[in-house]
């Protein structure tokens, strides 16, 4: 059966990236599982999605079928960010840690793909509104590099890390609940590439396991996002 990779990197480095570098030994992994399979990667990093403007958010709030020519073309960037992750099978998505948060670019794409009525609804009741997902699950790969390692789980400034719960918290927001993180050092992911938990990331990717233990607090830990609801 035909299956697909979404790569997104979000690193504006290319050759000292550390994310990019881990992303691609992932995609390597899944490769190799999956011969036939196509890795589609979608360059933020180098090629970042236009933040939206108002000419945006007047057709993402229009009905589909109402909205003019021009409206379909101001939302043409985010059906096909939106369309990329619903043909994939697996995602993975490397990204450092910038001023204590997620970089511009993958902010903008963020927002490109969250779309009331395409990636999430609210629904009314007599106790309110609440939202509901619309994006079906599917196994996601963060690989986090930060420069300082306190900013890793257990670490002294773990807590000003918003980049992990914000982009767990807004993956699951769409549906995108299977979202494990791999947080480095980048320091320590240059110096050595032979990381168990890596090793199960590549496992992840090989197999599509779809949840991983949280590992032991280090120069690399994975968790698994919390639930977003
Ligand atoms: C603009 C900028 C902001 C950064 N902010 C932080 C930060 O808040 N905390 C931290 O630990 N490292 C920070 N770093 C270091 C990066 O997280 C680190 O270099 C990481 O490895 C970058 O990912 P990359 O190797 O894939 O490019 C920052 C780096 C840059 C360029």
């Amino acid at each position: 059966m035909k299956t697909n990779l979404l790569v997104v990197n979000a690193s504006a480095r290319v050759t000292r990236s550390v994310t990019r570098q881990l992303a691609a030994r992932l995609a390597s992994a899944w490769q190799g599982a999956h011969p036939e399979g196509c890795i589609v990667s979608r360059d933020i990093g180098l090629e970042p999605p236009a933040a939206i403007d108002e000419a945006w958010i007047a057709a993402a709030y229009t009905p589909a079928e109402a909205r003019t020519a021009g409206q379909h073309a101001s939302l043409s960037l985010s059906e096909t960010l939106i369309a990329e992750i619903e043909a994939a099978d697996v995602i993975v998505i490397g990204t450092p840690l910038y001023n204590f948060g997620m970089p511009a670019v993958l902010k903008s794409w963020i927002e490109q793909i969250v779309r009331v009525g395409r990636t999430f609804e609210i629904v009314t009741s007599a106790e309110g509104e609440s939202y509901r997902p619309l994006l079906a699950p599917k196994p996601v790969v963060v690989v986090v590099s930060a420069g300082n390692g306190a900013f890793l789980p257990g670490g002294e400034h773990a807590g000003l890390n918003f980049l992990v719960p914000h982009l767990g918290h807004m993956l699951g927001f769409l549906g995108l609940t299977e979202t494990t993180f791999v947080q480095v050092e980048e320091a320590a992911a240059k110096q050595s590439d032979d990381w168990p938990e890596l090793a199960v990331a590549e496992d992840l990717m090989r197999s599509s396991i779809r949840h991983v233990s949280p590992g032991q607090r280090g120069r690399v830990a994975m968790e698994t996002a919390p639930s977003a609801h």
